[in-house]
């Protein structure tokens, strides 16, 4: 807990926790989780992708490795528990397994990935998606709002932008992967549960809509000859909500706007805003996004506006493996907690890993569900509780043998949409 209030000192914007992809406090967050995993003896490098990654080696060193690890980049004004319990948790597990002489029969590997928020650049599970080896050179030439290029932004900070293909590891070196995560949800508060295992991580779309109208004097046109760029946008804005409301299992927010060229006397010229869609269910969303993008063009047409709708960043809907999910079912039993298990409507670096291995998460309360807000708030207990699910997940688990297909070890479901399963 203590590491998580110093982690939280490495902000780009004081008073706040802002932490975003390649940043000044990216860098000060991972020299000192490096040096956390270092003292915790694991042996820590960073990646050119922006991730740190911790290897403990284990008896049998052409054994698989386990890895555990979440993201250390943040939102804006962000709570301190996000990604960070992840990573500090599990390097927390490494001490313990060191100070108890445990040597497990597979390799370990912590990972503190850079890129989860997707906050600084349209495109986002940078760090999971090069280790998975699913990095799309083409998202090099994303723009933040600088217009600085997510390559440049790596040779800036440090990276090499064209060595992020040897990052990617093999299927037969990674056995599975373990991400403890806070909730951000009121689920596990509400039925008075510490812990729960993750079934499924929904599916997301987001795109950039930009409206054109026409600039004007605010005291000088009639309302019947403008194109008030803003009003539109909020009649848009009002039918994604409405799109949202009416279809089943969809959530969809529109999380920034901007008004050009923002005078109390001008009547807005150009808007952009974001729109992020998600879904447990695949088609859902992409019915949804569909409905949504022919509601904003006829609000255009109807009001004489211009509409363009960036390219849209998708990450299907993610099922963790059930094997996994039932070894981690069977540590919460044994130390007490009911094995229950909830789906997650947050993204997480889980779903650009399930393409190289297995995967599951521990989800740990937190106070309201509350997240992506800095009032976001655990409790020492709880997170003790996991520590203690994880250490003994860990000491029963043992990695499948490499049979004919060990190559493709990926989750047991595939890509599919978990159910909420109760036991
Ligand atoms: O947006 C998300 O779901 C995650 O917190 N990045
Ligand atoms: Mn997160
Ligand atoms: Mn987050």
């Amino acid at each position: 807990m203590r590491r998580l209030d110093e982690l939280a000192q490495d902000t780009d914007e004081p008073g706040k926790i802002t932490r975003l992809f390649l940043s000044p406090a990216h860098k000060s967050a991972m020299r000192r989780v490096r040096a956390w995993m270092e003292e915790a003896g694991l042996e820590a490098r960073c990646d050119d992708i922006g991730n740190v990654v911790g290897h403990l080696e284990c008896a049998s060193p052409e054994a698989p490795c386990f890895i555990l690890g979440s993201h250390i980049d943040s939102v804006r004004d962000a709570g301190r528990y996000d990604g960070g319990f992840g990573v500090l948790s599990a390097i927390a597990i490494v001490e313990e397994l060191r100070r108890t002489a445990v040597r497990l029969p597979f390799g370990l590997e912590v990972v503190a990935f850079g890129d989860e928020e997707g906050v600084r650049f349209p495109t986002t599970l940078s760090g999971s998606r090069a280790l998975a080896g699913t990095f799309a050179k083409e998202s090099l030439g994303v723009r933040d709002a600088e217009g600085v290029s997510l390559e440049e932004g790596l040779r800036r900070f440090g990276c090499d932008p064209s060595a992020i293909g040897a990052i990617a590891r093999e299927a037969r070196q990674v056995c599975g992967y373990l991400e403890p995560h806070i909730e951000q949800g009121p689920v596990l508060e509400e039925r008075n549960l510490a812990l729960g295992v993750v079934t499924a991580i929904a599916g997301a779309t987001r795109f950039n809509v930009e409206v054109r109208g026409q600039a004007g004097h605010a005291g000088t046109v009639p309302m019947a000859l403008r194109k008030d760029a803003l009003a539109g946008a909020a009649a848009m804005i009002s039918a994604v909500e409405e799109e949202a409301r009416s279809a089943p299992e969809i959530v969809a927010t529109v999380g920034t706007i901007a008004a050009l060229p923002g005078a109390v006397n001008v009547i807005p010229g150009e808007v952009r805003f974001s729109v992020d869609l998600r879904s447990p269910a695949d088609a859902a969303r992409r019915r949804a996004v569909a409905s949504i993008r022919a509601r904003l063009h006829a609000i255009a047409r109807e009001r004489g506006l211009r509409l363009g709708i960036g390219s849209a960043f998708e990450a299907a809907a993610t099922a963790c493996d059930k094997t996994l999910m039932e070894a981690l079912g069977t540590a919460l039993s044994r130390k007490g907690h009911e094995d229950f298990r909830l789906p997650s409507g947050a993204g997480h670096d889980a779903m650009a890993m399930a393409s190289l291995c297995p995967v599951v998460m521990l989800f740990l309360r937190c106070k309201g569900g509350i997240s992506h807000n800095p009032a976001e708030a655990i409790t020492v207990g709880d997170a003790q509780a996991a520590l203690e699910v994880m250490l003994d997940f860990l000491t029963h688990y043992r990695p499948p043998c490499p049979g004919p297909g060990a190559g493709a070890a990926t989750g047991s479901e595939g890509r599919g949409t978990g159910e909420a399963r109760r036991r």
